[in-house]
């Protein structure tokens, strides 16, 4: 979850089984009997019409130019430093999300929405102690969030803004979420992880996490909040990079709340489109589609993709899905969209794909979440090809987006 859009989905996660909005589905559960991917319905916001969908998007490739000269600095930068010292500001690197933790948690950010502070102002303002927030903002400008001016009050930077409630793409609740103090416990059994190749939450809760979630309804609120955030943070670079104006009838297998349907279907005059995910997701998808004026041609279908998933549509979709899985849970996923996908269709797959090589890339980090987490992992184009081959697809092409998702675009053979 660090970094990482693990699920924006509504719905608590003991309530994983599927009823059907439309009546065409039998109630069932998943296969494994797991709330794999439902999470709590408190905290739940409404995806904010869209708004970010909208964004200008840089081209990808530029995007991927800056990516390498930013990796070519870095790596001139840590020859020419001692090891050590690299090392301590690697070591260190987790002092500074916890300090963004923090702002956020008291939203230090907003309070600066309407120009510079002094330490005691914001102090008063968030309910904090003057020199802890002077020395937490002082510790962060240094990292380009927040900038002091010489009379010491601390203003707002691009960076800060970001976790401003009502930003553009806002990263607040991603930020309070993602080291959120259970989740930093969490972490600390990665090196249980690691040794046994297995996820921790059995062992460190006794449960699996979505009902960790659910029995916790506040660490809920902010994580519900946060994957709505992740979600609509990746909406305007998947559709400024794919051209989804040719398709007639999309399926977004496990689309959560609706936001990436409602964002096609506004590419897409012509088409129609469904959600299709557990019950407890697809009220929050049906808001969507209505408050985005897209109820006539945008709807929704509860069940589980491990049995099936509607048939005949042109354009099957899953977005940030499969990384929660096993690869045989993946394996019966595909199979099932393989089944009903119509002749000439396309499936896109929406991951964080790990590149070859030695470069940074969120997926890498985020892969130790899956692992740590749910037992899913984020995957190499190989490994989506073979898997896409043994469920009878053809991987066409990977289209690069501003993000780091890329979208896989496969054919059924
Ligand atoms: C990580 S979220 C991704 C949501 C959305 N595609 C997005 O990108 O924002 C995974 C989604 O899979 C759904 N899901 C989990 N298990 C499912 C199942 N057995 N059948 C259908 N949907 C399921 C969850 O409810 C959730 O909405």
């Amino acid at each position: 979850m660090s970094g990482n859009p693990l699920g924006n989905q509504s719905g608590s996660a003991s309530e994983n089984t599927q009823g059907s909005t439309s009546g065409n589905l039998p109630e069932s559960r998943p296969e494994n009997g797991q709330a794999a991917n439902a999470r709590p319905a408190q905290g739940r916001r409404t995806a904010p019409g869209n708004r970010s969908a909208h964004q200008k998007m840089p081209p990808a490739r530029l995007v991927r130019i800056v990516e390498r000269l930013r990796e070519s600095v870095f790596r001139l930068h840590q020859k020419m430093m001692p090891p050590p010292v690299t090392m301590l500001e690697l070591i260190t690197a987790g002092m500074v999300s916890q300090a963004i933790q923090v702002t956020a948690t008291l939203g230090i950010a907003d309070v600066l929405a309407d120009g510079p502070r002094t330490p005691e102002e914001i102090a008063e303002r968030v309910g904090a102690h003057p020199d802890g927030v002077n020395r937490l903002l002082r510790a962060l400008a240094s990292h380009g969030v927040f900038r002091a001016d010489r009379s010491g009050r601390f203003a707002l930077t691009p960076l800060a803004s970001t976790l401003r409630s009502d930003a553009e793409t806002p990263m607040r609740s991603i930020a309070m979420f993602t080291n959120a103090p259970e989740q930093r416990e969490h972490w600390s059994y990665l090196l249980d992880a690691v040794r046994t190749g297995e996820p921790v939450m059995e062992k460190v809760r006794g449960v699996d996490v979505w009902t960790f979630f659910e029995k916790n309804e506040e660490l809920a609120g902010v994580f519900n909040n946060a994957m709505t955030d992740f979600s609509n943070f990746t909406l305007a670079p998947v559709t400024a990079a794919y051209d989804f104006s040719p398709v007639t009838s999309v399926v977004d297998v496990g689309g959560g709340q609706g936001a990436m349907l409602a964002a096609i279907l506004a590419r897409a005059p012509r088409a129609k489109g469904v959600v299709f995910d557990l019950s407890s997701a697809v009220a929050g998808a049906e808001d969507t589609l209505r408050a985005a004026g897209l109820a006539d041609r945008g709807s929704v279908e509860a069940g589980s993709f491990l049995e099936q998933v509607p048939e005949g549509g042109d354009c099957y979709l899953l977005k940030n899905v499969i990384h929660n899985w096993p690869d045989r849970e993946v394996a019966l996923i595909l199979r099932n969209i393989r089944r009903a996908i119509a002749p000439g269709g396309r499936l896109l797959i929406v991951e964080l794909v790990i590149p070859e090589g030695n470069g940074p890339h969120p997926g890498k980090l985020s892969d130790l979440d899956m692992l740590l987490l749910v037992g899913g992992r984020e995957r190499t184009e190989a490994e989506c090809r073979t898997l896409l081959t043994q469920a009878g697809f053809h991987l066409d092409r990977v289209v690069p987006t501003a993000s780091p998702l890329s979208v896989l675009e496969a054919s059924p053979v």
